[in-house]
């Protein structure tokens, strides 16, 4: 492959700094533009493993501040967008951050790459698009690209308008865009408001783990290394396969919230009787699942990692980097604070 400048953006959360970690590790000949506004997901601890490599920058920026934006787009040939707000709870509290950041964000990324004229626009759009994995007819089955996209949160929402509009650009202006869906990711550095680092969090510190509803609601899961080859694949791809393409992008790896909370529970020798139930997410999706035989037979491409695995090295990570979580808790993030202690209400 010929050299290559990546803007990665949303590039110190969870999966966007594993990308930047893993295009550094396995591609020698890229270089990266990390740019991230550094809210309370961003974390520059993420990033500190790729800290000191040549081929590595970072910038502290807004994805709505358009002069930002093409100030740091300027000579990268790719842009892969991860920069978003994405917490569903957070969404239900704040819709208009995630409105902001998501749609008028994604719009000002995509004006500055049409002015740049950018090779390849991969958007991180979410298998959340979906609402509840069905067919048409109302049977549950994973989702296929071809879908009806229903939407259920705010945040799944304002992300199937930043799709569409991605979309949009290479249909209205022949932007070389690439839309991906992928189901819900899991590993190393993911802020622990999200379900499996908080359940690892809690167990580790013997705090009651919160169950929403009767545990049944099911997510298919990904680890971020697996996500990340799907997306360095759709990097690689000649333009003719891929661009103006939707691809979901996931592991076939279902499991339910009670089942999560079980296996974390033995990864961490924790007692079974942590496991709290609390009052049900408003407008919780019973199934996300995504099936992703497009990307299999288009690109070849195939997850490694079965999840029994990740989790088991994903628990040993969280036991093993301390430190990391202690930086992160020392913030005071109300909103944090409150989502691990949820089970511990009324006791
Ligand atoms: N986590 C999942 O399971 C999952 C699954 C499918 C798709 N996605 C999508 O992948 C992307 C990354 O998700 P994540 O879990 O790593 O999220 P995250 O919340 O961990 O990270 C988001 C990053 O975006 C940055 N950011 C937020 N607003 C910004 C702005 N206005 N300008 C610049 N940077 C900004 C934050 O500082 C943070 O570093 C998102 O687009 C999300 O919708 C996530």
């Amino acid at each position: 492959m010929t050299s290559r400048k990546i803007l990665v953006t949303g590039a110190a959360g969870f999966i966007g700094s594993a990308f930047v970690r893993y295009v550094l590790r396995t591609l020698p000949d890229v270089e990266v533009v990390a740019f991230d506004k550094l809210t309370y997901a961003g974390n520059l601890e993420n990033l500190a493993p790729v800290a000191n490599d040549a081929r590595y920058s970072i910038v502290q920026g807004d994805i709505c501040d358009a002069e930002a934006v093409a100030a740091s787009m300027r000579g990268c040939a790719w842009v892969v967008n991860f920069a978003a707000e994405t917490h569903v709870d957070r969404s239900i509290v704040d819709p208009g951050a995630f409105v902001r950041t998501d749609v008028i964000g994604t719009y000002t990324l995509l004006e500055a790459a049409r002015n740049l004229g950018v090779e390849r626009f991969i958007q991180i759009s979410t298998d959340e698009v979906y609402g509840n994995a069905e067919a048409p007819s109302g049977e549950s089955r994973p989702s296929l690209e071809t879908d009806a996209l229903k939407p259920l949160s705010p945040y799944a929402a304002s992300k199937a308008g930043a799709d569409r509009l991605a979309f949009s650009y290479w249909a209205t202006y022949g932007l070389p865009v690439v839309v991906t869906r992928c189901s819900n990711n899991f590993g190393p550095y993911q802020y622990p408001e999200k379900q499996l680092p908080l359940f690892i969090t809690n167990a580790l510190a013997g705090r009651a783990i919160p169950v929403y509803g009767n545990g049944e609601n099911t997510r298919d899961w990904i680890h971020t290394d697996d996500h990340c080859s799907a997306l360095v694949a759709i990097l690689q791809a000649p333009s003719e396969q891929v661009v103006g393409e939707v691809y979901n992008v996931g592991a076939s790896e279902e499991r339910s919230i009670i089942e999560n909370a079980r296996s974390i529970v033995a990864l961490t020798g924790a007692p079974e009787s942590l496991i709290t139930f609390v009052q049900d997410r408003l407008g919780h999706v019973r199934r996300h699942a995504v099936d992703s035989s497009k990307i299999q037979r288009t690109l070849g491409w195939q997850p490694t990692i079965r999840f029994d695995d990740g989790l088991r090295e994903t628990v040993a990570w969280y036991r093993d980097n301390p430190e990391w979580l202690a930086h992160v808790l020392d913030r005071r993030d109300e909103f944090l604070g409150a989502a691990l202690t949820l089970g511990t209400k009324g006791q």
